[in-house]
């Protein structure tokens, strides 16, 4: 096994304190209730809660544990290339209507941190895509070009505050930063109270809609008129999202660096291999936080190579010699490039969803929150067409289905390929798929040489999970459901844990 030093867990949720709100222990009636504490649930039920409607806010886990406590959590509307695509596919209109939400969802969080005075390190900075390669230049300046068309604060620059140099860049002018956790913790504390809750520990099952929606839970049943479910990706399967976005998942690094060395901004670049940089507030000094190495959930099982690379890029171009943190995360990518928000199909008008945020939620989470909020109270909201979860999706075809039969292949040759016969084949510290009593098992041998057998079939629609070497879990290679080495369920869409075998 293979050494990567830094601490695995996410600094955001390391520099704050565990939440113990309880589950619910009677029946609960409110206005709204919304499956998942991460940024699309508590601003939804912030801003419900601030126009007069009672709230539930339903969490399996902790509180921003989830996405939203692994981010990178840049607060910006420069979503690394995007607008010229925007502008091709869509025209003009639409693609002011991305500028103009996303712009608007900074202002909603900078806003909050100040009505709310949250301590969250929330501070404006000017976000940058950079090229070092001049044959990638064009794209950055197509990309100039299509963003002030729409009236961006962006311009073009050939010199960042990175140690290195750059072909070219994309500036947008203030953006912003912030630690999320601390953030989504201050909100979510305002939100018990006056006939809402929030509740910790307490899985969302399923969700039916009559004239009253029924949110059945493994704690007990929550009613409301309305429902967001705010799972990353929806929980439900009506809806087909999970065949209209795909999970991918990417990697972090933390690293104190001196002040004279940091960059000023925060940094992605693009390209089949970039980095996401940005630094963050961390004991007497910064932290830079280095992230990248972004794969199909389930893809690659040598996931420990992905950090390993990280630090070399850290190692080579900040100096750096000692790593403090290391964590990954995932999100949805929508195959159209637009979030899905709205209602869960045409025929739940009291259910509601968002997904599909291509690793860009602080802010298209917020702006979820805001659209999703707006549609409950009755009130217009330019984002509702576009953004419309029910939207035929004519750009879905090409990209959609060659991505869709990845999954059918994998799907297929798993259940053909050879598969170990015995636990006794697995090593320490190794996970591997087995046939055990004609059982498809996924077992682990842990460090002491014990063996954790649970099923291999994942309980969301019968994928076949693949083992990720560096965080000891069972990924499904289909939709992105997590398990963790004794089989309980860590990311969604799975809400039942693997059976143990
Ligand atoms: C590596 C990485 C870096 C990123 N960096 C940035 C960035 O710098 N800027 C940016 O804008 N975006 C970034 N993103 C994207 C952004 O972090 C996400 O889009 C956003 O956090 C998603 O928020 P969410 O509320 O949808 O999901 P989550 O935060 O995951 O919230 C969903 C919640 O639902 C809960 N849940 C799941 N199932 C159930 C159930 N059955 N019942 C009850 N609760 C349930 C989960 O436990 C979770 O807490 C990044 C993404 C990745 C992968
Ligand atoms: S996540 Fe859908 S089958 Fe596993």
């Amino acid at each position: 096994m293979t050494y990567i030093p830094g601490k695995p867990i996410s600094f955001w949720i390391d520099s704050t304190p565990e939440t113990h709100f309880p589950s619910p222990t009677h029946d609960v009636t409110v206005d709204v209730a919304i499956a998942g504490a991460g940024i699309v649930g508590i601003t939804a039920a912030t801003l419900l809660k601030r126009a007069g409607k009672t709230v539930a806010l339903i969490e399996s886990k902790q509180i921003s544990t989830g996405v939203s406590g692994h981010t990178t959590a840049k607060v910006t509307s420069l979503h690394q290339l995007i607008y010229a695509d925007l502008i091709a596919k869509f025209g003009e209109d639409k693609a002011q209507i991305y500028a103009n939400s996303n712009q608007a969802a900074i202002e909603r969080v900078a806003a909050f941190v100040e009505e709310e005075q949250i301590d969250c390190d929330f501070s404006r900075r000017s976000a940058y895509t950079f090229t070092e390669s001049p044959e990638q230049l064009s794209r950055i300046q197509q990309e100039v070009e299509a963003a002030t068309k729409l009236g961006l604060p962006a311009s073009f620059v050939s010199e960042t505050s990175l140690p290195f140099p750059v072909a070219g860049a994309i500036k947008f002018d203030n953006q912003a930063q912030f630690h999320s956790r601390k953030y989504l913790l201050h909100l979510v504390n305002r939100i018990p109270g006056e006939g809402s809750h929030v509740f910790e520990n307490t899985r969302v099952l399923k969700v039916e809609e009559d004239k009253i929606c029924q949110v059945i839970t493994d704690k007990g049943t929550i009613k409301a008129k309305d429902v967001i479910v705010a799972t990353n990706l929806p929980i439900l399967d009506q809806g087909l999202f999970f065949a209209k976005t795909y999970p991918q998942r990417s990697y972090i690094i933390g690293a104190q660096i001196e002040r004279s060395l940091a960059p000023e901004g925060m940094f992605i670049g693009i390209g089949e291999k970039y980095y996401s940089i940005r630094t963050t507030p961390h004991a007497d000094g910064l932290l830079l936080l280095v992230g990248g190495g972004g794969h199909k959930v389930g893809t690659v099982t040598d996931t420990e190579e992905k950090y390993l690379d990280l630090e070399e890029f850290a190692r080579s171009r900040f100096g750096i010699e000692s790593f403090a943190y290391r964590w990954s995360t995932q999100d949805m990518v929508s195959f159209d490039q637009l979030p899905y928000i709205g209602n869960l199909t045409p025929f739940n008008p009291h259910i509601y969803v968002a997904t599909g945020f291509s690793l860009w939620g602080m802010t298209k989470g917020t702006m979820s929150g805001m659209l999703l909020a707006d549609q409950i109270l009755g009130i217009k909201n330019p984002g509702t067409e576009l953004y419309d979860a029910t939207r035929a999706t004519p750009f879905v075809t090409t990209e959609g289905i060659k991505q869709n039969l990845d999954v059918g292949t994998r799907w297929v040759s798993d259940r053909l390929q050879g598969w170990g016969n015995s636990v006794d084949d697995v090593v320490n510290g190794e996970g591997k798929l087995v046939t055990i009593n004609g059982k498809q098992t996924a077992a682990y041998r842990d460090e002491q040489g014990e063996i954790h057998a649970v099923s291999a079939v994942c309980p969301h629609l019968g994928c076949i999970v693949a083992w990720n070497s560096a965080e000891k879990s069972w990924d499904c290679p289909c939709h992105g459901s997590r398990f963790s080495y004794d089989g309980t369920v860590l990311h969604g869409p799975a809400v039942k844990d693997l059976p143990q075998h």
